[in-house]
């Protein structure tokens, strides 16, 4: 069988079994690709050039038990692959964080314009990835800014060890650390910039999800009462960690209008994507300051 056609029957199976595909894509196309793609360590940027290539009984083999697991147990994709993709770059990925899926890999690839301004004298040089996962968005940001230092910081020991081999994996620890912290506790620095999705999904919202969703560990979803009571933690202590004319970006998905009801005074600019998402907001430390 060629890979195009692997590729196309396998998307038909699928949406026949009714997968959820929340994790990174958003159809049964572009899932069936990431599955056949990653298992097979192929490069996404040939994709045209490898449609006709045969697959070999071993490949089919090896993809079958991967499409097994992915229909009959629900598991994401990238938890089977190990591995996943984040702003262009590889992560390893596994349950002991979220599968990366944040819609600031867009911000990331634009370098924050125009929040921040181009060239390394407007950059920023202190970056903080608050409830990192598995690291993805600091590390990102550590790639995108060769100058800046970054910290990453989640309450999980098992999300800030895979974000600590994440680091490894792209041989950052000179400028990226990973740390285990309750929010800011434990943190002693200020960031020009800080980064933070923490978990914002209510309990009753939680126990709806698809079972793709039961994979992923808890503390990364549960958000508390109508999912923004860690965003609002957060957002009160966040402004003695900024420097002034520093910038928060915050994710709040869904919980956005919840969130504004918390802070009825303040003025959230709440960012436009091109690539999907929503959700995401930016906060100056005078704001924050406001808000303490
Ligand atoms: C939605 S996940 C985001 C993971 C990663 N940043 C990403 O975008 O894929 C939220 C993360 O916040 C962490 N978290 C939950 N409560 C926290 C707290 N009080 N302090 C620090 N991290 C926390 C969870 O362990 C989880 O890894």
């Amino acid at each position: 069988m060629r890979l195009q056609s692997y590729i196309e029957h396998l998307a038909d199976r699928l949406a026949g079994a009714g997968v959820h595909c929340g994790h990174g894509v958003d159809n049964v196309h572009d899932e069936a690709v990431f599955l056949v793609f990653g298992a097979l360590d192929l490069d996404f940027r040939r994709s045209i050039a490898q449609q006709d290539r045969k697959l070999e009984q071993d490949e089919i083999e090896r993809l079958e038990k991967l499409v097994l697991a992915r229909i009959g147990r629900r598991a994401p994709t990238a938890y089977l692959l190990g591995k996943t993709w984040f702003a262009g770059h590889e992560f390893i990925c596994d349950s002991r964080a979220l599968v990366p899926r944040s819609p600031i890999a867009e911000l990331i690839g634009n370098g924050f314009e125009p929040l921040f301004e181009p060239g390394s004298a407007g950059e920023p040089g202190a970056v903080l990835d608050l409830c990192c996962g598995g690291g993805c968005i600091g590390i990102a940001c550590a790639l995108r800014f060769p100058a800046c230092r970054v910290d990453l910081a989640d309450i999980s020991p098992e999300a800030r060890d895979l974000a600590r081999e994440n680091v490894r994996l792209h041989g950052l620890e000179e400028r990226v650390s990973a740390l285990q912290t309750d929010l800011f506790e434990g943190l002693n620095s200020r960031y020009d910039l800080i980064l933070a999705n923490p978990p914002y999904v209510s309990p009753e919202e939680i126990a709806q999800l698809p079972d793709e969703y039961r994979h992923e560990p808890a503390l990364g979803l549960d958000g508390g009462t109508d999912g923004v009571d860690i965003a609002e933690r957060l957002l009160k202590q966040a402004a003695k960690r900024l420097n002034p004319g520093g910038w928060l970006i915050l994710e709040t998905g869904y919980s956005a209008t919840q969130l504004e009801n918390r802070f009825p005074n303040t003025n959230f600019l709440w960012l436009e994507f091109d690539h999907g998402g929503a959700g995401v907001c930016a906060l100056t430390a005078e704001q924050l300051r406001e808000m303490a």
